[in-house]
């Protein structure tokens, strides 16, 4: 370890630990806009110089590495003067629009001009103006904002070991662009957001929807791929902005891809099941959800007289979904009779793009499922549908027909007497081939264990209230008590599954 002084405040560090780290992680504030704690040390915007003893020139703390009795100060005249100096160059070409800036509120810039910064400009001269401009992808990139600190340059470079971002021409006229022009391609743009201090690069999808100090973080999982990166859900008035990384060192350290961060979207681009439906002729129409499973419940139980049924189990759902199919399974079909829906992507593209979070297999909870006993099952329930065992279908946690079944099972799948599903949206599939229809929450309605290819089991909980108003647990629950069984007491339940995830 390492002892200094800050501030008169003796501490002690590791070694090898700056003077900028070695402020931060005793509570001293000093102020930062190229460092960023996942990048290479670059100090280019030296809004981060104090004062060490015996050293003839004001330093920048994020470069400095701590010595015995090194003697700094953050705070005195010299550093403070020296910062409201740099302060007044970063913003000599900066527009004095924070009201009207997307960023405002989740701004470095903004925060150190308000805190260290002088209250008027003695710049007279006319600020540089460059148009803003789409450059591709997911992103909107305005130079007007932008502080030259490198930190997006870096963070493709480095992290996404992808060159297509950089920095053009020198002084006054610097700007930062693609190589060549072109359009942004990389996988991972919502991280170049991220670690732009300022507003100078800005999300299509986010910017101008909302401002950020009305959103409410609630932390979640992304569902999209099995590496299950953990996040946070951006949320006002029951609706969600917005998705952004949430530090886990294990999984995703600070990153998720724009896959992940997009996955709230499909609440807009699928319409919700928001009524159970039963079909009558080719179409289906709203019942109560009781009438639902009362016709549910007929329909397994007569194939437990005359044939058979087949649970088509995707990985969508959570550990506890999948228990609760299981439950009701168990005395009305057999294992063979169980499928588990995984969908593996080839993900070359993905991984060129620098994408390297990303899972091939596009089911969340795959080792969940296998926790559970469940398996693919497809060849078995393929050849019970050939020869008339099975007549019918429950399809749970799972996008109905996706690229998740083999083609020769949907062929035969399509074909069957009798179909429902437990969904949460809607698609031209389900319409055409489903009997009953019963809500489910959507990933982020829900709370559930789902465990991830690493094997960690992670909880996710509901970031919006539901709006169909079912619950999944309501659905077994009935379900059950329809078929004879005794209802399921779900937080008991929910622990026997603690235990089975924990003894597996
Ligand atoms: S666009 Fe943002 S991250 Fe990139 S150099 Fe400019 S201020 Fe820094
Ligand atoms: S890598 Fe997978 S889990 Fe992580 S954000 Fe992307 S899609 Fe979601
Ligand atoms: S943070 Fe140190 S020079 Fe930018």
């Amino acid at each position: 370890m390492i002892t200094l002084t800050i501030n008169n405040k003796e501490i002690s560090v590791p070694e090898g630990t700056t003077v900028l780290n070695a402020a931060l992680q005793n509570g001293i504030e000093i102020p930062h806009l190229c460092y960023h704690p996942k990048l290479k040390i670059r100090g280019t915007c030296r809004i981060c110089l104090v004062e060490i003893e015996g050293m003839r020139k004001l330093e920048t703390a994020c470069s400095m590495v701590v010595k015995d009795d090194m003697v700094v100060s953050t705070n005195n005249e010299k550093v403070e003067k020296a910062r409201s100096g740099v302060l007044e160059f970063l913003l000599i070409n900066h527009p004095l629009n924070c009201p009207v800036c997307d960023q405002a509120g989740d701004c470095d810039l903004q925060r150190y001009a308000r805190k260290y910064g002088r209250d008027h400009s003695r710049y007279i001269e006319g600020k540089r103006d460059f148009p803003e401009h789409d450059i591709g992808g997911g992103l909107v990139r305005n130079m007007n904002l932008c502080v030259a600190c490198t930190r997006c340059i870096r963070f493709a470079r480095d992290i996404l070991g992808v060159e297509e971002y950089g920095s053009f021409y020198r002084g006054n006229d610097q700007q930062i662009g693609i190589y060549g022009g072109g359009e942004l391609k990389n996988a991972m743009q919502g991280c170049m957001v991220d670690v732009c201090p300022v507003g100078a690069l800005t999300s299509k999808d986010f910017r101008f929807k909302k401002r950020v100090w009305f959103l409410d973080q609630k932390p979640s999982i992304c569902l999209k791929c099995a590496k299950g990166c953990n996040t946070f859900v951006e949320v006002d008035d029951n609706k969600i902005y917005r998705i952004v990384p949430r530090e886990n060192l294990d999984i995703n350290d600070v990153w998720m891809c724009d896959i992940g961060r997009r996955a709230y979207l499909d609440m807009d681009d699928k319409e919700p099941v928001t009524s159970s439906m039963m079909k009558s002729g080719d179409k289906l129409f709203d019942v109560s959800l009781e009438r639902a499973i009362e016709e549910l419940a007929v329909e397994i139980k007569e194939r437990q007289e005359n044939g058979s049924f087949a649970l088509i189990i995707g990985t969508g759902a959570s550990i506890e979904e999948m228990a609760s199919a299981l439950l009701i399974a168990s005395d009305n079909i057999g294992p063979e009779q169980i499928s588990l829906t995984t969908r593996i992507e080839d993900i070359t593209e993905e991984k060129e793009a620098g994408n390297f979070l990303i899972d091939e297999d596009f089911s969340p909870n795959t080792a969940g499922a296998k926790k559970l006993g469940i398996s693919d099952n497809s060849k078995n329930i393929e050849s019970a549908i050939e020869s008339k065992k099975i007549t019918g279908a429950l399809f749970v946690g799972c996008e109905i027909f996706d690229s998740a079944l083999p083609d020769t099972l949907i062929k035969k799948l399509k074909k069957l007497k009798f179909a429902a599903a437990i969904t949460d949206r809607i698609t031209p599939e389900i319409t055409k081939y489903m009997d009953i229809v019963v809500p489910a929450p959507h990933w982020s309605q829900k709370s559930g264990t789902y465990i991830n290819s690493q094997g960690n089991a992670q909880r996710i909980e509901a970031a919006v209230t539901i709006t169909n108003g079912v619950s999944s647990s309501k659905v077994f629950a009935d379900l059950a008590a329809e078929l004879n069984k005794t209802s399921v007491d779900y937080v008991k339940f929910e622990k026997e599954i603690e235990k089975r995830v924990a003894g597996n």
